[in-house]
């Protein structure tokens, strides 16, 4: 799925992006990564199956921001010195969206994937977490209190999990915008992975979005 949609205008092309497995993980260190060549980023969401204005089927909500170099992505960043990619997760979100990781940490269980930029030897880690609809509507109140509101963050947004009746308007319109790095890709993988979409839901939806940027 997340193969088929290289359409970004300014974010970086899917195919750079080279999953690895757990055993491609562990060498890295060997391959001489150095933790800032890791980045760990995270998609919070909440599911909520729900008639908006009586019409459209919505599956619930996805947080992502709007970053200061005007593409969208997931709250989080570069891993520091002595850190794991779980802990430089929990520590960007809390920069970035003032979350506190006393009361609501990621988890390893919680990674979804990652990936390999090869030009920019770049390695990034997705992580993807379900939170009740009232701890959702706590943690984005909160973002505005962010130490890097305004900086890094200029705005936490929710993702649109649902299509109008033109079959674009909608999820597939959302991702016809500009991401940064394979957030996009990301975006779509952990969607399916949660159970928020099918299969066959994204292929729908990838398939307008496709239709829209040709
Ligand atoms: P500084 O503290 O200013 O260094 O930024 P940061 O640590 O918050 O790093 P940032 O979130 O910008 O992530 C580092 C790199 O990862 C970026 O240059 C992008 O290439 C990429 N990136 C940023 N956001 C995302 C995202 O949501 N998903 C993916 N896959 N990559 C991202
Ligand atoms: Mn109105
Ligand atoms: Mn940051
Ligand atoms: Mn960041
Ligand atoms: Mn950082
Ligand atoms: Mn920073």
């Amino acid at each position: 799925l997340a193969e088929s949609e290289g359409y970004g205008r300014l974010g970086d092309k899917t195919d750079d992006y080279k999953p690895l497995t757990s055993d491609d993980i562990e060498k890295l260190a060997e391959a001489g990564f150095k933790p800032h060549q890791h980045a760990s980023h995270g998609m919070i969401f909440f599911r909520k199956q729900n008639k908006l204005w009586d019409i459209y089927e919505q599956k619930g909500f996805a947080m992502m921001q709007m970053r200061f170099d005007g593409t969208l992505g997931f709250p989080g960043g570069l891993m520091d010195e002595g850190e794991t990619p779980l802990q430089c997760l929990n520590r960007e979100l809390r920069e970035e969206i003032g979350f506190d990781p006393t009361k609501h940490a990621f988890s390893d269980n919680e990674h979804i994937a990652s990936y390999l930029h090869e030009g920019k030897n770049l390695v990034l880690h997705f992580y993807v977490k379900e939170v009740s609809a009232e701890e959702y509507f706590a943690l984005e109140t909160n973002t505005l209190h962010a130490h890097e509101y305004g900086i890094e963050t200029l705005g936490i947004i929710r993702v649109p999990l649902f299509t109008m009746g033109d079959g674009l308007r909608g999820f597939p319109a959302f991702l016809t915008n500009n991401f940064a790095g394979n957030a996009r890709s990301q975006l779509i993988t952990g969607l399916v992975a949660a159970k928020l979409f099918t299969q066959e839901d994204m292929t729908k939806a990838i398939e307008a979005y496709k239709g829209f940027m040709k």
